[in-house]
Order: C-alpha cells, then structure tokens, then sequence
C-alpha cells in the first residue's frame, strides 16, 4: 500500500478527527500518501478527495463532528455505486482506505474490500453497538454529557419532589442508558436488552416517594421506547407525573473526552499500520486494552452482548 484514503460516515461521533488525525499523521510518519474524503461515501462517488498534509489535522484532536463531514449515503449501497467508487480510488491510484463510521459504514467497508481496494473499518458511533470492540469512539463522551445533564435534571427534580423521564440515545443498542445510568444514579434504566413492566416501574416509583425518596430519574433508550410514552403510563398508573427530557443530537456533539481521543489515536494508528500490513476487510477494535483486528463480516452479523452484570448491579444499587 503506497496511497491510502480516509473517510468519516454515517452518524458522526466525538473523536472521529481525533481518529482522523491519528491515520493522516501515522500515514505520514510511515510514507505514505494520503487523502481525505469528503462527505463519507458520498464523497467518493463524486470524487471529493484532497491530499491531507501533516498539518490539515492541526487544531482538531479536541473537537467535535467531523471535519471530513459526513453522510448517509442511498447510491453507494448499490452494486453499481460500490463498483464506481472502487474505480474512482484505483484512478487515482489510491489502493487503502479507512472508514471511520457504524455497522452501514462497516458494511460498505467490506464491499470495498471484496472488489479489491484494501479496507479497515474503525468504530465511530456514540451508540456502542459494535462486537468485538470494548467501546466505540464517541460512546464515552456521550455517556459523560448525559450524565452532566441527569446531574442538572436532578437538582430541580429534588427541589420540586418530582420525577423525571430522560431519554437518551443509541438506537438499537441500550449502552448509553446503562452506563449513564448507572453512573448518575438513575433509579430506573428501559433498554431494549431487558424486558420491562412500566406497572412495576410505577409501583417503585410510588413506593419510593412515600418513603421519602425526593427525586426519581429513569433513562429511557430510544430503542426502548418513547420518553413522552413512558411518562404517559407512569402518569396513568401512578399518578405521578414526570417531566420529560430528550436529550437528542447534544449527546453527538462538543469536545471528545481523552479516553476517546486516545481510543481514536490508537486505532487510526493500528488501521495504517494494519494495511500496510496487506491486511483488508478487517474492523479495529480494542480488547480487554489489546489492539485486535476481526473479519468485518464476523463483526457486522454479531450483536454485541450486554453487560448484565452492570444492569443488575445498577439496579441492586439504585432503591
Ligand atoms: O447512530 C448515532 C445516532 O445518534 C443514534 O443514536 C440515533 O438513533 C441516530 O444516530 C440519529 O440519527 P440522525 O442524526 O440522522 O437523526
């Protein structure tokens, strides 16, 4: 591999320029050239690339988005855009890419890989919904913004005695409600992982109250349900009626924490490393602390197990 390209897509995540950053200057560091792709695939269907010198990754590892920007992608999912933009990189003599992004990222990754272009998938989502990795880039700094926001959520809750509904992100997957939860001391946690009952939930609720409790938080994962529902049933079985808080796309945005800058550095670096390697079609990911690569094919057909060991101490710790 003499000539690599980089691209971020679907969903952005914190530390995605991080993780940029990491394959331009280690490209670099190792001789090679490198490109940087506007738009994600989008990008390489209209031939949207520009050399990236060392300094074009200056002033970014602290920053949120992405500045490849980034996009879904309708074209590229076909066979015929797939060809096309393997076309488009051999052209211009391109023969590696990276692709930062989630499992639609991983997927057009792996059909790169298949017509020829060496590729490796890097796990860019807030949502942690990918196997054979310990985290994603992003999911820290989106677990840490909404545990800042549960923190302000719960100040007025107290004062008021009252309860609240905060539903958080990650589409199917229920990791940003767990370890959000558990770290801000949510007394409920709905993820799609686990069955709930919303008569217990109420009956907690109720009980808790009465005995004194000043506050009550559950976070709601999207892939569970609707904030605005669960706090309609709630209000309909208890009486009680919370407030409701969607977080939405602030848990996308502003600076990565270190643990994904340093997530992002360490696998853009690995990502080179590994094509240079001659290896393609791989997902890099990080493993008990240990750089591991795993056939993106694997990764894509695996769902990531939950950690219930979390759920239940969340919920022994949270009466
Ligand atoms: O995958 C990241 C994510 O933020 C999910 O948590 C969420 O379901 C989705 O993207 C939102 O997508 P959009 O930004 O297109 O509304």
């Amino acid at each position: 591999v003499k000539s690599i390209a980089v691209l971020t897509s679907g969903g952005d995540s914190q530390g995605m320029n991080a993780a940029v950053r990491a394959v331009v200057r280690s490209a670099h560091y190792y001789g090679l050239e490198v490109f940087g792709v506007q738009r994600g695939y989008q990008g390489l269907l209209n031939d949207d690339l520009r050399p990236m010198d060392l300094r074009s990754v200056g002033d970014i590892i602290q920053r949120g988005g992405t500045i490849l920007q980034t996009a879904r992608c309708k074209e590229f999912e076909t066979a015929e855009g797939q060809s096309q933009a393997a076309e488009m990189l051999r052209a211009r003599g391109i023969d590696g890419l990276v692709v930062i992004g989630g499992d639609g990222s991983y997927q057009g990754a792996n059909k790169l890989s298949k017509l020829g272009i060496k590729a490796m998938g890097l796990p860019g989502t807030i949502d942690n919904d990918i196997a054979y990795t310990d985290a994603t880039i992003g999911f820290d700094t989106a677990v840490s913004i909404v545990v800042d926001a549960i923190n302000k959520i719960r100040d007025t809750m107290s004062s008021h005695e009252r309860s609240s509904v905060v539903e958080v992100m990650g589409r199917h997957c229920g990791d940003i409600a767990l370890h959000a939860g558990l770290a801000s001391g949510a007394e409920t946690i709905l993820v799609p992982e686990v069955p709930f009952d919303l008569n217990e939930v109420s009956e907690r609720m109720r009980v808790n109250f009465a005995t004194g409790k000043r506050h009550s938080i559950i976070v709601v994962a999207e892939g569970a349900g609707k904030g605005d529902d669960v706090a309609r049933v709630i209000h309909e079985k208890s009486g009680i009626e919370p407030r409701v808080t969607v977080l939405g796309h602030i848990q996308r945005g502003g600076t990565p924490t270190a643990v994904d800058r340093i997530l992002a550095s360490r696998l853009g670096d690995f990502a080179v490393r590994q094509l240079m390697n001659g290896d393609s079609g791989k997902a890099c990911g990080v493993v008990n602390g240990q750089l591991v690569t795993t056939d993106i094919d694997k990764v894509v057909h695996t769902k990531r197990a939950f950690n219930m060991e979390l759920y239940e101490l969340a919920m022994r710790l949270s009466q």
